[in-house]
């Protein structure tokens, strides 16, 4: 099939590139390239050695995006491009509402005016909010404290109502748990801007000695180690679930956890990158972040049954790979 991926310069994205690029499908990204560089996608075709078509474009720009569809057959779309960072959505409220509702809306429109009927959207854990472990489904959303996690309800609701009445349109909603991890070939991964705000990259350029130490944030949560637990996904297992997604749509709407099923603490993380990397890592404990939950992994028994698709990677490979990216990038 020929895939428009937008967002798809970023980290997600352009290992999905790379995924569905060996399951034999042909890929189109779009990108503003506003979180990323066309490095990435040069990077993509290297390992591939295929072609991959590249717009530089802001997909909440109607005319642009139809313009991809009218000069390619696109047959799905899966839909990356969004801002992501959970404490400026909060600084900047209407940037993020503007951006990633209205890249939505700009997308769908397309797709039923081009007949396009397989949608494939980006949503997170974050739209659980503080239900209880492990999160599953069928669950009510709760609120999530920030608009970045309200964006993505909100794109949720929307894609549920056109769905609803555009019968043929098949969507597949998937909510990410924490991905981590590189392309085992070292060549491309996470290019954070700034300092990261998650863990492993941070992590990482602690390792590499661009940050002095790490700061765990609350040692009194009610958990294994009194650190947070989160459900860490290598990037690459994430990527082939999409190629499952796609690979599998039916009509309707379907929500799917992509996750492992298993936590991990931040201590646990910790030692296993300490193991993986052979670099010993400085920390210290700070006070919690505003907004952490205590616990978040995923039910996966969804994925599993429809999709037929689980995450295979442990924590020692995310690690690792994560570890040989950052230890390998030169560009920064
Ligand atoms: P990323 O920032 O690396 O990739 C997003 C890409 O979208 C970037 O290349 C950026 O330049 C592009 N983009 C943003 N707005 C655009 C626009 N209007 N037009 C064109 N391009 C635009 O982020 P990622 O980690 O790859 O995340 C991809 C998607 O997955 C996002 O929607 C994100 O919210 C979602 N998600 C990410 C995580 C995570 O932890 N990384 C977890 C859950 C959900
Ligand atoms: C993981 C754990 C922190 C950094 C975020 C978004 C979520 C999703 C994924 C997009 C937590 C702790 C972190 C540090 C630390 N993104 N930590 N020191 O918060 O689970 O999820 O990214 O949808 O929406 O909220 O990920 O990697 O920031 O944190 O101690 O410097 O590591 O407290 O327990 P999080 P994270």
């Amino acid at each position: 099939m020929k895939i428009l991926i937008t967002g798809g310069a970023g980290y997600i994205g352009s290992h999905t590139a790379v995924a569905l690029l060996e399951a034999g499908h042909t890929v189109v990204i779009a990108d503003n390239l506003s979180n990323s560089k066309e490095w990435t996608i040069k990077k993509v075709t290297q390992i591939m050695s295929k072609r991959i078509t590249f717009y530089n474009i802001d997909v909440t720009d109607e005319e642009a995006v139809e313009n991809i569809f009218s000069n390619h057959p696109i047959e799905g779309v899966i839909h990356f491009a969004g801002l992501k960072a959970v404490g400026e959505s909060v600084e900047k409220p209407l940037e993020y509402y503007y951006n990633n509702l209205v890249s939505t809306m700009v997308l769908a429109k397309a797709c039923q005016k081009y007949k396009v009927m397989r949608f494939v959207f980006s949503s997170s854990a974050v739209v659980y909010g503080e239900n209880q472990v492990p999160f599953v489904e069928t669950m009510d959303l709760l609120p999530t404290t920030n608009p970045y996690g309200e964006t993505k309800v909100m794109s949720e609701r929307i894609l549920f109502d056109i769905a609803k009445v555009n019968p043929a349109f098949s969507v597949s909603v998937l909510r990410y748990f924490n991905p981590i991890g590189a392309h085992e070939s070292g060549i491309i991964g996470e290019l954070p801007n700034g300092i990261p705000n998650n863990l492993m990259p941070y992590l990482t350029q602690v390792a590499k000695g661009k940050l002095k130490k790490l700061r765990i944030f609350g040692s009194d949560y009610p958990t294994v180690d009194g650190t947070g637990v989160r459900d860490y996904i290598h990037v690459m297992d994430l990527a082939e679930g999409h190629v499952a997604a796609l690979e599998n749509l039916t009509t309707g709407i379907h929500f799917y956890n992509l996750g492992t099923g298993q936590g991990t603490s931040v201590l646990e993380l910790v030692n296993a990158f300490e193991q993986a990397s052979g670099i010993k890592i400085l920390y210290e404990v700070v006070e919690r972040r505003p907004g952490d939950i205590a616990l978040c992994y995923a039910d996966v028994a969804k994925a599993k049954k429809d999709l037929g698709w689980t995450a295979k990677r442990d924590i020692t490979t995310m690690c690792r790979d994560s570890w040989r990216f950052e230890n390998n990038y030169k560009d920064r």
